[in-house]
């Protein structure tokens, strides 16, 4: 068997070699997160982009088994936060110099939504004068909406595929209309083609996934060439139907080590991407935001959502940070990234490299 400073060594990593890592012993994987930091150093540099997140609404047409705010969740306290409310949010991103925010909700497309986020895109492009990049997280939609929000001040768009497997896709989704793996991969291109940043990404440690399942989900964020991932691991909801999975489920620690995993094997494949540290991963250890950057995430998304809605943003349990104020968080935050050699890029937009070369026609990393 290969070691792992072996397979590292290789020009390009193929399926095998992202398997023998993914299933490698803990004790024989300090050569990945040596050479992932490497690579980071010399692909995005030691520069943390912050990304002010603002859970606009967990209202939601769509009922994925895995998630605490799908549709058939009649527990969930729904909300969706006002147009005022919403800007106010992004102002105050903008005052502390965030450089930009992420709008992320549960997913509809209704014509009254489309036509209130786009006006919320015009009022914050107002701010400043268009200084704050923003990314939308709101599923899928037509053509024409993300042609629409692009027009109103969007830049990027974050699209988890969830699995790329079309079989374990079907697994974690309900068998009907409204949740096919093929409408994703289309809503992926339809996304790259309106000219948005494109990410995606996919849980980890979801069950019924495999090893290989994984390896096949980083080869697909390569062939698809994204710029821009966010991925986490799993996270059991008592109120969804997956949680009958939850005691044959790896311990929470073992999906966040694999999630650091994952991102320390796409920093190598994909130097000049843009990775975040996801709250899934401070949600099973405190400090595995700051471990997944020092694993070669780049990207921090601090909660700016207002407190009184972020009880009800309940994606999965213990979900980190629900009483304390976006300012404690974000010093906390810096204090430890510059414990662990990085500093934060305070009022840049942090683009993702990989976009702005492939922009620009140069050659890609
Ligand atoms: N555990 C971890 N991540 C989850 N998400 C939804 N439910 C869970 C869960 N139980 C993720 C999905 C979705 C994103 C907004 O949150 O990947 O795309
Ligand atoms: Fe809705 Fe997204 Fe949750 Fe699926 S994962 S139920 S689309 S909020």
């Amino acid at each position: 068997m290969k070691s792992i400073a072996e397979i590292l060594g290789k020009e390009s990593l193929e399926r095998e070699d992202l398997i023998r890592v993914l299933e490698a012993d803990e004790g024989e994987c300090g050569p990945l997160f040596e050479r992932a930091a490497a690579v980071k150093r010399s692909g995005v540099g030691g520069r943390v982009y912050l990304r002010g997140l603002i859970e606009y609404s967990n209202i939601c047409s769509k009922n994925c088994l895995y998630c605490g705010i799908r549709s058939g969740n009649a527990a969930a306290v729904r909300y969706e936060m006002t147009e005022e409310e919403t800007i106010a949010a992004a102002r105050h991103a903008f005052e502390r110099r965030f450089g930009s925010i992420v709008i992320q909700a549960g997913e509809r497309d209704d014509a009254p939504f489309v036509a209130r986020m786009e006006r919320i895109l015009r009022g914050i492009r107002a701010l400043g004068g268009g200084a704050l990049h923003v990314t939308l997280s709101l599923g899928e939609q037509t053509p024409d909406t993300y042609r629409r929000w692009f027009e109103a001040g969007a830049h990027r768009y974050l699209l988890r595929i969830e699995a790329s497997s079309p079989d374990l896709y079907r697994k974690l989704h309900p068998d009907d209309a409204r949740h096919r793996h093929a409408s994703r991969l289309e809503a992926l291109g339809a996304l790259r083609d309106a000219g948005y940043q494109v990410g995606t990404g996919v849980m980890i440690g979801a069950p019924m996934q495999t090893a290989a399942d994984l390896a096949d989900d980083l080869l697909f964020f390569r062939d698809l060439d994204v710029d821009m991932i966010g991925m986490g691991p799993y996270i059991e909801h008592p109120d969804t139907p997956l949680y009958a999975h939850a005691r044959r489920l790896p311990p929470a620690q073992k999906r966040l080590e694999l999630s650091l995993r994952m991102v320390a094997l796409l920093r190598v494949m994909m130097p000049d991407i843009n990775i975040a540290a996801t709250t899934a991963m401070q949600a099973i250890d405190p400090g595995g935001r700051e471990r997944a950057i020092l694993a070669g995430a780049n990207v921090v998304m601090p909660n700016l959502t207002p407190a009184r809605y972020r009880h009800d943003y309940l994606l999965y349990e213990n979900k980190p940070g629900l009483d304390q104020a976006p300012e404690e968080s974000v010093e906390l935050l810096e204090a430890r990234i510059r414990e662990s050699g990085g500093s934060i890029a305070y009022g840049e937009w942090g683009d993702s490299g990989r976009f702005l070369a492939r922009k620009s026609g140069g050659p890609p990393a």
